[in-house]
């Protein structure tokens, strides 16, 4: 008989148990709904007393920006991207063609693009792009600056790219001739014989491009360059990617962005076109002739280069996708705003 009593008391002590959990949790659950709305709440009350700053219709409409792509870093695939997008997000976007493929502006030239850029107000908001080394608005009087943005990739295989490049042409314009068309030595065979087309110091381009107008800047090697270029990226591009994270570059411009790439990630991820571009029958060089070519002084400034810039926008992405403990993106929003 006290057995019984026992185990009827038992269990209703486990009933119990079971349902106060039960509504411990579900008060949990509330309370974080609770939260959320109070944030979202907090949020649009903050946000209809513009206490955010709000990025302002009529500034974006005033963006330029400025892609200067520096051949083989996967540009044109992300070039696709704008023009596929330019119709829908109402932005233009225009190829900057500097003939004789130079990469460096007369003076005339610097000058008159400059004023041009800023002030032809008809075609804003625009993405310009071309390969032209970084240009530097300060220097040329202008009243508003440009936004720079750019893509770098490791430097052999860039180089590396380019070589098959001149000899094979790729699949985005498959019929046209290139300059050393024919050619059917190998990229190792070219560094074990000592050629000239896989030279070292081909590889010099991202530092000079990066670098940009000055005499310095281009020749191979110089140490000052290299400063400049690590300087110029971090203070006067908005962002730099990487080409092995071309996914990564288009969504963190998306972010920051919206006005000219709303949609870019999506679009990206969907469309096989997007990918479009590579280098025909290009072959990897040997453990042997990357051994070689990393030996070389100007290698090793390349890649000094692009690993700065690797670690730079590796924090641009980690501040861009860290959220607060209850999964919401970071914000910024403006208090004790006086005198009332
Ligand atoms: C740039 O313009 C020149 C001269 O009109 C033309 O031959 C060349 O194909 C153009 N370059 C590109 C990449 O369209
Ligand atoms: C900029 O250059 C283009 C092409 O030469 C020209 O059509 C346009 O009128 C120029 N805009 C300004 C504001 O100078
Ligand atoms: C992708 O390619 C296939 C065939 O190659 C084509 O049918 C399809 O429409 C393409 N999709 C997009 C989004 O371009």
């Amino acid at each position: 008989m006290l057995n019984v009593h026992k185990i009827w008391l038992l269990s209703c002590l486990c009933v119990v148990v079971i349902i106060v959990l039960y509504f411990q949790a579900e008060i949990a659950r509330l309370e974080d709904i609770y939260h959320r709305l109070e944030y979202r709440l907090v949020q649009s009350r903050t946000e209809s007393r513009q206490f955010f700053p709000k990025t302002v219709e009529k500034d974006d409409d005033d963006l330029v920006v400025i892609y200067n792509r520096v051949p083989k870093t996967g540009s044109t695939s992300f070039v696709g991207v704008a023009y596929d997008l330019c119709k829908k997000n109402h932005f233009k976007v225009l190829h900057i063609n500097i003939t004789a493929n130079m990469h460096v502006m007369s003076l005339n030239n610097q000058y008159k693009f400059a004023q041009n850029v800023t002030q032809w107000h008809e075609v804003k908001p625009a993405l310009y792009h071309g390969h032209m080394a970084f240009l530097n608005f300060e220097r040329l009087g202008t009243s508003s600056k440009p936004l720079y943005i750019n893509l770098i990739r490791k430097p052999l295989d860039r180089l590396v790219s380019y070589y098959y490049f001149l000899r094979n042409g790729d699949n985005f314009r498959p019929h046209l001739v290139r300059k050393k068309h024919g050619d059917k030595v190998t990229f190792d065979e070219c560094v074990e014989k000592g050629q000239p087309d896989c030279d070292p110091n081909n590889m010099w381009l991202q530092v000079p491009f990066f670098c940009g107008h000055s005499a310095q800047c281009w020749k191979p090697g110089s140490h000052w360059a290299l400063q400049q270029a690590k300087a110029n990226l971090v203070n006067h591009y908005l962002v730099v990617g990487v080409t092995e994270e071309m996914l990564d570059f288009i969504t963190v411009l998306e972010a920051a962005l919206p006005r000219l790439f709303k949609g870019a990630t999506e679009h990206y991820l969907n469309s096989n076109k997007s990918h479009l571009r590579q280098t025909s029958s290009k072959l990897q060089p040997s453990q042997e002739t990357i051994e070689r070519i990393q030996q070389s002084n100007i290698w090793k400034m390349e890649n000094e280069l692009y690993e700065f810039a690797l670690e730079h926008f590796k924090f641009v992405k980690k501040r861009l996708l860290i959220k607060e403990p209850n999964g919401v993106a970071q914000i910024f929003f403006y208090e004790k705003i006086r005198p009332k």
